[in-house]
């Protein structure tokens, strides 16, 4: 594997192994043993959009790598001026060991992979966001012990994360109950990668059929980053999809709250449930580090 573009780029073993080696080297850490499998490499870290948690995450995973992170707004690269994917790839490919890529279209990433002659990781498009999947699984495993037969209610809109989890239900084995509003339907590819290759997804009109059973349940913002111009008309849709107490009381007591963050607290979750004991969400941002760590050293290190 060169690049780490989508979660269909992984095989159930790979994916596996990258929960594995994120798992050690979160032990490694939180026990003061230094684990520089990135000594000397270069990361490229190229945003169109902004970032809290991928972008430090990353950052420090090289640091703690002993790598080195060099963070891109692309707007004040010559990319902002016209320069194309193509030719910037390339260049790149002379620098750097690595890229990460946050954009807006999906498709960005993809023809930046397809010249650069080095690893390429999808730091968010419009269409998936794998590494957040990534460390949820991680989170998930954590809390119940293995992934297979996992229940996961995803509420709300079926967007670039609902997309990356719904595909990992082939990896992972885990049942993924989806309940959207009309017309914010995930992508129909990601439906159909997950039905075509063994995965699990089921959908509900009635969110409170989705959690019933679950072991976790994920949410997200209603207006992702570019939907700005469209708020009003989208929160309109929304009603009724609020992850709330009276919805999470439907679900076990042992179930877990997730959302990649960050959250419009009163929109899509509410103060109660995201400041709740059964919130995830503080391990999910921290599993970000621990699980881009291995998808690095897995992508940029061909000796370990
Ligand atoms: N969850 C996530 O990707 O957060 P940031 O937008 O802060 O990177
Ligand atoms: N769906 C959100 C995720 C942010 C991490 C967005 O794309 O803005």
């Amino acid at each position: 594997m060169k690049d780490f573009l989508s979660i269909s780029d992984l095989t159930p073993e790979a994916y596996d192994d990258i929960l594995t080696l994120a798992a050690r080297m979160k032990r490694q850490r939180s026990a003061g043993i230094p684990h520089p499998y990135l000594a000397g490499k270069n990361l490229g870290m190229i945003f169109e959009k902004a970032s809290t948690r991928t972008r430090i995450s990353f950052d420090v995973g090289m640091h703690e790598l002993g790598g080195y992170a060099l963070y891109l707004n692309s707007k004040d690269t010559q990319l902002g001026r016209g320069e194309t994917v193509p030719d910037t790839a390339r260049v790149m490919s002379r620098f750097l060991q690595g890229v990460i890529m946050r954009t807006y279209k999906h498709e960005t990433i993809t023809e930046f992979a397809k010249y650069a002659s080095i690893p390429v990781i999808n730091a968010l498009s419009d269409k998936e966001h794998p590494c957040q999947i990534m460390a949820d699984s991680l989170t998930l495993k954590e809390k119940f012990g293995e992934l297979d037969g996992l229940r996961i209610a995803w509420i709300g809109d079926g967007n670039n994360v609902a997309n990356s989890l719904i595909m990992a239900s082939v990896q992972t084995g885990m049942e993924i109950a989806v309940s959207t509003p009309k017309g914010y339907e995930p992508d129909q590819g990601a439906v159909n990668f997950a039905k075509e290759n063994g995965g699990k997804v089921v959908f509900y009109d009635n969110p409170v059929d989705a959690v019933t059973d679950a072991h976790a349940i994920y949410t997200d913002t209603w207006i992702s980053m570019g939907e700005e111009d469209i708020k009003d008309e989208k929160l309109k849709d929304f009603v009724g999809y609020q992850l709330n107490m009276d919805l999470l009381k439907k679900a076990a007591d042992d179930a877990i709250v997730l959302h990649c963050l960050p959250a419009h607290r009163g929109e899509e979750i509410t103060d109660e449930v995201i400041d709740s004991m059964q919130s995830g969400v503080w391990d999910q941002a921290e599993n970000r580090l621990h699980a881009q760590k291995a998808v690095l050293v897995r992508l940029m290190n061909n000796e370990l």
